[in-house]
């Protein structure tokens, strides 16, 4: 089945204000394209909550800071389309930069508490940029539900604390981590990846389940890690899943750094603890 290709605003509010005529109901699956199985599994989430899906595809510029990997982010436009029309989604949206930004690339929200530690703390601009695009794709679709992927947990809660606090009426749904044969978790940057690096890759889910098993505490984890191959560690600690705090830790969060192909490379995970 073919998806409705939506590229303009005017086209998304007809496509909007039909199906609310019609009584259809609408799952979100927001994404910056370079599809894989993770996204693929939102997506299938997504029809067992609303009758519609509709994916976007945006390469958001506000979460990413100067230096960072924008202008080289993989972009798979048409092979991302086929992958979601295979799954039957209804609608694919490709927003432009003024769609999303009429007034300039700016972030404009910024959700305390949650934001502040982990990826927040390495990558300050990170979070505020996602708030700001999650906040205008989910005024400009208005879905019922929208669906996010637990790899990026930090994420899926400041999306949870950023529609409490604007009054967005949306139901956040998180999907579990889907992880390849070796246990990576699946993300648009494991291309990034040479054979030296991915066989180094695939040790991270290992050593964080070993610490959420209690075999490894936070220093002897890091000391693996690197021990390992990783060539930086931004954190690989144990926290509360809710306010990603040090109080009453329930899941074990990394990011790590792997220096050794043509780029850097940054991979973050999570595992619940036993
Ligand atoms: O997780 C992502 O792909 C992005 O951060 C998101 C939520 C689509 C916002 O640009």
């Amino acid at each position: 089945m073919s998806a409705y290709q939506i590229k303009t605003l005017e086209d998304l509010q007809t496509w909007r204000k039909d199906l609310s005529a019609q009584n259809k109901t609408i799952s979100f699956v927001p994404t910056m394209g370079a599809l894989h199985n993770g996204h693929l599994s939102l997506v299938k989430e997504g029809f067992k909550h609303a009758d519609n899906v509709i994916a976007s595809i945006f390469v958001n510029p506000t979460q990413f800071a100067p230096g960072e990997d924008f202008e080289s982010y993989p972009r798979t436009i048409e092979d991302d389309i086929k992958k979601l029309e295979n799954l039957g989604v209804q609608a694919v949206w490709l927003p432009n930069t003024d769609d999303i930004y009429p007034d300039g690339v700016q972030s404009d929200i910024y959700i305390e508490g949650v934001s502040e530690p982990l990826d927040g703390e390495f990558r300050p601009h990170f979070f505020g940029g996602v708030a700001t695009v999650v906040a205008r794709l989910f005024r400009l679709v208005s879905p019922d539900v929208a669906l996010f992927g637990e790899k990026d947990f930090q994420q899926l809660q400041v999306i949870k604390k950023m529609v409490r606090e604007q009054s967005i009426p949306i139901k956040i749904i998180g999907v579990p981590i889907e992880r390849d044969e070796h246990g990576l978790a699946l993300s648009s940057r494991n291309v990034y990846l040479n054979d030296e690096e991915y066989k180094i890759a695939i040790q991270l889910n290992k050593v964080l389940k070993n610490m959420a098993d209690g075999h490894l505490n936070e220093i002897a984890a890091i000391d693996k890690l690197l021990e390992i191959g990783f060539d930086e560690i931004d954190y690989c600690t144990a926290r509360n899943s809710k306010t990603l705090g040090t109080e009453n830790p329930d899941r074990v969060f990394a990011a790590v750094w792997l220096n050794k192909g043509l780029g850097k490379t940054r991979l973050i995970d999570n595992i619940k603890m036993k």
